[in-house]
């Protein structure tokens, strides 16, 4: 394998001119038609100077996009490692059909009776999710997993207090994502931390002494953040069911489970679903995406409306439940989204999703095999489609943090994995492959991380400087994010 050394540029650098600096006063992309209809004097609307747009022609402004596109990492670039987050490729024929004129073209405001092919889709994804959760009622209007949490625990709080028990707090485990207690401090309701076991499950004697009258919830990830199916999980719902509380789960990871499990059994009440996870839509940058809520008959009625129903001659119809807690959404959620998923599963089929589990599986655990010995596993044993190395021995050892190893990834080629989450693994770096990556492409990757490991052990400060190959070197991460620049801004007297 070629290492890159420490100038080695593989691209052009994207912090080259700026559009606004090709071009010239007089280049264009566009010429308008003459004018053939009166003028119209725009009287005080009229602006005071020209817009300040870029003055350049039509190859330049391909250009200009093409190298932009090009800069962008995806699925469809290279292998995307991000544990937690399942960046699946997104099958193609998902695409064909959201694009179908007659789903593009429709308009939400529409007659029912003009849009029954739509409604039947909803209607057929309703029923699909709810068979995968093991739960009877669905809601498809969340635009993304975060608002499904939101709304399954709303609809939890709109049962509570429908009983004359609102209560007050709710269990989140201490190696939950992040958006878990924030959902939970949304609702109003208090957040209690569980901690984990030696395996890296819900501690059950902990969780036994947190339980009483005033838990409105456990919200639980299975498997859990660490890749790791819950041992005791029927324990652990029918401890939450003691003390009249319900049991969330976070649906994030039904990618591990699909056809094999269902939450619904396992005795969950509500559970999520990132449909960007699981089904193969494209990841929105925070939409539009969906991440549609699936409930127990005790639950369906307090759900978000409409849902699509059936009514007796077979007629597609929306209804809002009877004690909905109203809308959560617009119209009817992400409609484009939906297709695609439902795409997705029908093309697939019920021993296709089943696979999709399996192989997710199975590639998450020849990684955690070939990396195990360079990487020491964080809860050492047979993982879900995802597991966690620690890189705490790397750190003491020969100084190299897993920052470093990550940015160090970008010189292979890579989208590093999740790093330092979950926050309770020192070091963490969390790597989820998903289903679809071959053999090859694992082998690879493999290949790099132990060459990494080993350019740590002989020369960590070539990991403290990488990465060398990409347009920008390292970052002040915190500022690129909270203070992004990202307007273009005519400099005084440039005369443009
Ligand atoms: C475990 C878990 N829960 C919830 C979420 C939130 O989902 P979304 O990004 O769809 O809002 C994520 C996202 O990565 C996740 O990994």
């Amino acid at each position: 394998m070629s290492t890159h050394d420490r100038t080695e540029p593989t691209r052009e650098p994207l912090t080259g001119t700026l559009i606004f600096e090709r071009g010239a006063a007089e280049s264009r992309c566009v010429e308008a038609p003459p004018l053939d209809v009166p003028v119209v004097s725009l009287g005080g609307y009229a602006r005071a100077a020209a817009p300040a747009l870029a003055h350049v022609t039509e190859v330049d402004i391909a250009r200009h996009y093409e190298r932009l596109a090009s800069a962008n990492f995806g699925v469809d670039s290279g292998f995307y490692p991000l544990g937690s987050c399942t960046m699946k490729y997104n099958p193609k024929i998902d695409e064909w059909a959201c694009r179908l004129p007659g789903f593009a073209g429709i308009h939400p405001y529409q007659a029912e009776e003009t849009v029954q092919g739509a409604l039947e889709l909803m209607w057929g994804l309703q029923e699909s999710l709810a068979e995968v959760a093991g739960l009877p009622a669905v809601t498809l209007q969340p635009a993304a997993g975060a608002h499904g949490e939101l709304t399954g625990l709303l609809t939890i709080r709109a049962y509570h207090t429908a009983q004359g028990d609102p209560r007050k707090r709710v269990l989140v485990p201490d190696s939950a994502h992040g958006t878990n207690p924030a959902t939970v401090a949304m609702c109003g309701y208090e957040v209690v931390q569980v901690p984990s076991d030696e395996r890296g499950g819900v501690d059950l004697d902990a969780l036994r002494g947190l339980l009483d009258t005033d838990v409105a919830a456990l919200m639980l990830t299975n498997p859990n953040t660490l890749g790791l199916f819950d041992e005791n999980i029927l324990a652990i719902t029918a401890a939450v069911h003691e003390v009249g509380a319900l049991a969330y789960c976070d649906g994030a990871n039904l990618n591990a489970i699909l056809g094999k499990t269902r939450p619904g059994d396992m005795g969950f009440d509500a559970l999520h679903i990132n449909l960007h996870k699981t089904f193969a839509t494209p990841h929105g940058g925070g939409g539009p995406g969906a991440g549609p809520v699936a409930v127990t008959g005790a639950l369906a009625p307090f759900l978000p409306g409409p849902v699509v129903g059936m009514t007796d001659d077979g007629r597609y119809t929306l209804v809002t439940p009877a004690r909905s807690i109203g809308r959560v959404r617009s119209f009817l959620g992400n409609f484009g989204v939906l297709v695609r998923a439902y795409t997705y599963i029908r093309a697939l089929g019920g021993q296709g999703v089943t696979e999709v589990a399996e192989q997710a599986v199975l590639s998450a655990n020849y990684l955690r095999v070939r990396l195990g010995d360079a990487w020491p596993v964080a809860y050492d044993r047979v993982c879900m489609h995802e597991f966690v190395l620690s890189g705490g021995t790397m750190r003491k050892e020969h100084g190299v943090r897993t920052l470093d190893v990550a940015k160090r990834l970008l010189d292979y080629g890579y989208h590093p994995p999740t790093i330092y989450f979950p926050l309770i693994v020192d070091e963490a770096m969390m790597i989820e492959p998903t289903e679809t990556e071959s053999k090859a492409t694992l082998d690879r990757f493999a290949d790099v991380l132990l060459a990494i490991a080993a350019e740590a052990a002989e020369d960590p400060d070539l990991l403290h400087g990488a990465p060398y190959t990409t347009p920008v070197r390292r970052l002040d991460e915190a500022a690129a994010v909270k203070e992004p620049d990202l307007a273009w801004r005519p400099q005084e007297g440039a005369g443009v």
